[in-house]
């Protein structure tokens, strides 16, 4: 598909963008009902003749406009596009940006407006043996052919390319994506980059003294990897790190999952796709950073090997667990990964995690939850509400750190109570943030897959996390210097 602007000749359709204020219309013949301009709708004008049709896309009101309803339009449009087997379109953006041009840059427009196409275009059609047939090869847009308007555009791709490399390591199915397939994407991926990529394995596990991997991984025939990414481009900015929980499938282990349907447990390694996804937009948009990924993988599956409730690990940085329940896999081993970004140098750390189903009862499906250090977490929210990766922050109550109590060990990786659940794995995983670094927990449970295709985001792993790390990431290599 390739994106390029000002108008086209051979375009067989014009794609309109409208509020439902919208009262001027680009052809005066057309008449459209009263509801076109809500969000998601979408409607079709034909033209007669080999005359160009029209495909209004509707954003809501002018009121409500953020630039999340630019990225579910554009991903509406590009499929009803697809379905009418259109190969060259023209996308009207000229109007909107004079229309909200006090809210919006003109720039920000084009690369949203991209992402969302590309991300609404997205399939995973990988294991099916009629594949989805591609159509639109060409987009017009309505804009100045300028080198800001271009760089845009480029940036817009970018970002999608990112989120659809997170979307199809979260849709692989667990017998393609063991946690030593993961290494191999990684490794792949970044061939040829700027991002250097370590593996930590068996012995050097054992000597790391990463306990979480090694005895989250110890059921399964699959052995744990620590995956670690590194983007430097400027060693004076401070480093930051990123840790992505890695759960390539999670049955709950001997604690086994007593749900009906637990498929989409092979999204248990959404955090790690969003951070490997923010890598990958860092080092192909040849951003300023000091960033350092780190990936714990593994498989938690039940076996004569595995770990039991009861058994207690001990970590590097002095503290002790008492497995209460097996399924509490994610914090075991993200633990690794916080010891290991402070052990690596960092300054500030943020994890993300499928982490609890009590994050998703708490704030429901629309927002991630963040705890954690004032000027981290109000980075993130902030961006959230440009990226549409929205954020919600809970508070860490330090009351509920009894909870994690146990009778023979420092801690618990289950609270006792039968409240706050997603407060309470963010408690735990307090105890292995280094008292000198920043931290925030972000947990993403309930953003990781979508059940139906609606806007940009169609039905499967969302991909979600890698644009706002990266931003992230960006934002602070702008900000700090040490
Ligand atoms: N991977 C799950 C959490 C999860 C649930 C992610 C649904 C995505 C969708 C996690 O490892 C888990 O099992 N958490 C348990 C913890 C409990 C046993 C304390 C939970 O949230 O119930
Ligand atoms: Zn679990
Ligand atoms: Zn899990």
């Amino acid at each position: 598909m390739k994106f390029s602007f000002g108008r086209s000749h051979a375009a067989e359709a014009i794609i309109v963008p409208i509020f439902q204020e919208t009262t001027i219309l680009p052809v005066q013949e057309v008449s459209l009902k009263a509801h076109a301009g809500n969000r998601g709708t979408i409607t079709w004008s034909y033209g007669r003749n080999g005359e160009h049709h029209l495909l209004f896309v509707g954003l809501g009101s002018m009121n409500t406009f953020e630039l999340e309803c630019l990225r579910e339009a554009a991903g509406n449009a590009v499929r009803a596009a697809e379905c009418e087997e259109l190969m060259h379109v023209e996308v009207h953006l000229s109007n909107l940006v004079a229309e909200t041009i006090s809210s919006m840059e003109t720039s920000t427009a084009i690369a949203a407006w991209i992402e969302g196409w590309l991300l609404g275009a997205y399939t995973f059609d990988k294991f099916k043996s009629i594949k989805t047939k591609r159509f639109i090869e060409t987009v017009a847009i309505d804009l100045v052919d300028n080198e800001e308007n271009r760089n845009a555009a480029v940036l817009g791709e970018i970002r999608a390319e990112g989120i659809r490399f997170a979307r199809d390591l979260g849709n692989e199915p667990a017998n393609h994506m063991r946690p030593s397939n993961l290494a191999e994407s990684v490794l792949q991926r970044f061939a040829e980059t700027q991002v250097g990529v370590k593996l930590y394995k068996g012995e050097e596990l054992e000597r790391n003294q990463m306990c979480g991997l090694i005895n989250v991984g110890r059921g399964s025939e699959h052995p744990p990897v620590l995956i670690e990414m590194r983007y430097c481009t400027d060693p004076a900015l401070e480093l930051i790190a990123l840790v992505g929980k890695g759960i390539t499938f999670d049955t709950g282990g001997i604690s086994l999952k007593r749900d009906h349907d637990i498929s989409d447990m092979r999204i248990d390694m959404g955090g790690a796709a969003a951070v490997i996804g923010a890598m990958d937009i860092l080092a192909r948009s040849n951003a300023q950073a000091n960033v350092v990924a780190i990936v714990p993988a593994a498989e938690n599956m039940p076996d004569g090997r595995a770990m039991v409730p009861g058994d207690v690990l001990e970590y590097p940085n002095g503290v002790s667990v008492q497995v209460g329940n097996t399924d509490s896999e994610g914090r075991l081993v993200l633990a690794d990964g916080l010891i290991h970004a402070h052990r690596l140098g960092a300054t500030e750390v943020v994890d993300m995690a499928t982490l609890t189903y009590s994050c998703q009862g708490a704030i429901g499906s629309k927002y991630a939850g963040i705890w954690g250090h004032e000027s981290t977490v109000s980075t993130i929210r902030s961006l959230g509400s440009t990226s549409g990766e929205k954020v919600w922050e809970l508070p860490l109550v330090d009351e509920y750190d009894d909870y994690l109590s146990s009778i023979y060990a420092d801690v618990c990786n289950i609270s006792s109570a039968g409240e706050a659940g997603a407060i309470t794995a963010a408690l735990f995983l307090r105890n292995f943030v280094h008292p000198s670094l920043r931290w925030a927990h972000i947990d993403m449970a309930a953003m990781k897959d979508a059940s139906s295709t609606k806007g940009y985001v169609p039905a499967g792993a969302t991909g979600y996390g890698a644009r706002l790390l990266s931003e992230f990431v960006t934002v602070r290599a702008d900000k700090r210097t040490i």
